[in-house]
C-alpha cells in the first residue's frame, strides 16, 4: 500500500498533492477526484489508488490496474486559463513523468502527445478529463497510470508495453517516484501558467520527443496520411511535414499518430 506519511514527507510543501486521498481499492482515481470536486475539493488535490476496478484508458478503453505494483493517480486542477488550453496540461504531465523516470536512471522519452516510453515500449498512460460546473467554471482531472513494478504483461501487449522494473531490472520505490512526478509537474505547471502556453517548455519537451524527425502515420478520421514529425507548436500540436513539404499542425484531440515501423 502507498504510504501516505512517506509521500507527504517527500512532497514537503509542494502545492500539488497538499491534500491526498489514498484508497486501497477504488473504481477509478479519476472518479475519486470528480467526486471530491463535487464535495468542495480544491486545486492540487491528488487521489491515489492501490488498485482500480474500473480504470479508464483513452478512447473508451480500460486500464487494467492490478494491486501492489504500479501507480494509479489523478489530480484536480482549477486553471485560470481558458478551457480550450486544458489539453496542454496532458503534455506537461507527460514531461513530468518522463523526467521523474529519467531521474531514476532510465532513458525515458515521450511519444506525442502523452505516452511515456522506454526502449520503444509504453510505461505510462495519461487520461485528461474536463468538467464544467453549472456556473460555467471548470476543473481538469489528469489521471496517470505508470507501470512501475509489474513483472508480467498479457501476451497481446508484450510488444508495446513494459514496466520500470523490467526495463531497469530493479524495483522502484513508488512513493519516491510519485513525489518526483508531482514535484516536476508543479514546476512545469507554473511555467505553463506564467507563459500562457507551452512556449517555456517546448524545447525540453522536444528534447524527449521520440517522434522527432521520425516518419509517422497521422490517423486522421478523415483519412490517414504519412509525414515526418518536426516538433510541437506552443499549443502542443504536433508539426508534421507532408511529403510535398508543407507542414501541418496536428491536434491531439482529433487524431493519433503511430510510427511507420512500430508502436513508437
Ligand atoms: C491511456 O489510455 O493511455 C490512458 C490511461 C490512463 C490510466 C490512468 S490510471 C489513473 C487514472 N484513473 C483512471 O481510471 N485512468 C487514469
Amino acid at each position: 500500500m502507498i504510504q501516505k506519511e512517506k509521500l507527504e514527507a517527500l512532497l514537503g510543501n509542494c502545492p500539488i498533492g497538499h491534500t491526498l486521498i489514498i484508497k486501497e481499492v477504488t473504481d477509478s482515481t479519476n472518479l475519486d477526484i470528480k467526486r471530491a470536486a463535487e464535495s468542495g475539493a480544491v486545486h492540487g488535490t491528488v487521489a491515489v489508488g492501490e488498485q482500480q476496478t474500473a480504470g479508464k484508458g483513452r478512447r473508451g478503453r480500460t486500464w487494467v490496474s492490478p494491486p501492489g505494483e504500479n501507480l494509479y493517480f489523478s489530480m484536480m486542477l482549477c486553471p485560470d486559463f481558458a478551457a480550450e488550453k486544458a489539453s496542454m496540461v496532458t503534455l506537461v504531465m507527460a514531461l513530468a513523468v518522463a523526467q521523474a523516470v529519467r531521474s531514476i536512471g532510465l532513458d525515458a522519452g515521450i511519444k506525442w502527445p502523452n505516452d511515456v516510453v522506454t526502449g520503444g515500449k509504453k510505461i505510462c498512460g495519461i487520461l485528461t478529463e474536463l468538467f464544467f460546473r453549472e456556473d460555467n467554471s471548470f476543473y481538469v482531472v489528469i489521471g496517470t497510470g505508470i507501470n512501475v513494478n509489474q513483472r508480467q504483461f498479457p501476451e497481446e501487449i508484450q510488444a508495446t508495453a513494459t514496466s520500470l522494473l523490467l526495463a531497469r531490472r530493479e524495483a522502484v520505490d513508488r512513493e519516491a517516484l510519485l513525489a518526483g512526478v508531482l514535484l516536476y509537474f508543479s514546476e512545469y505547471y507554473d511555467k505553463l501558467v506564467r507563459c500562457g502556453d507551452l512556449s517555456g517548455l517546448r524545447n525540453e519537451y522536444e528534447s524527449l520527443l521520440v517522434n522527432l524527425g521520425a516518419s509517422v502515420e497521422v490517423l486522421d478520421p478523415k483519412g490517414a496520411w504519412k509525414g515526418t514529425a518536426q516538433g510541437i507548436d506552443n499549443a502542443g500540436e504536433l508539426l508534421v511535414c507532408h511529403e510535398d513539404g508543407h507542414v501541418e499542425a496536428v491536434y491531439a484531440g482529433e487524431v493519433s499518430v503511430r510510427g511507420i515501423y512500430g508502436y513508437v
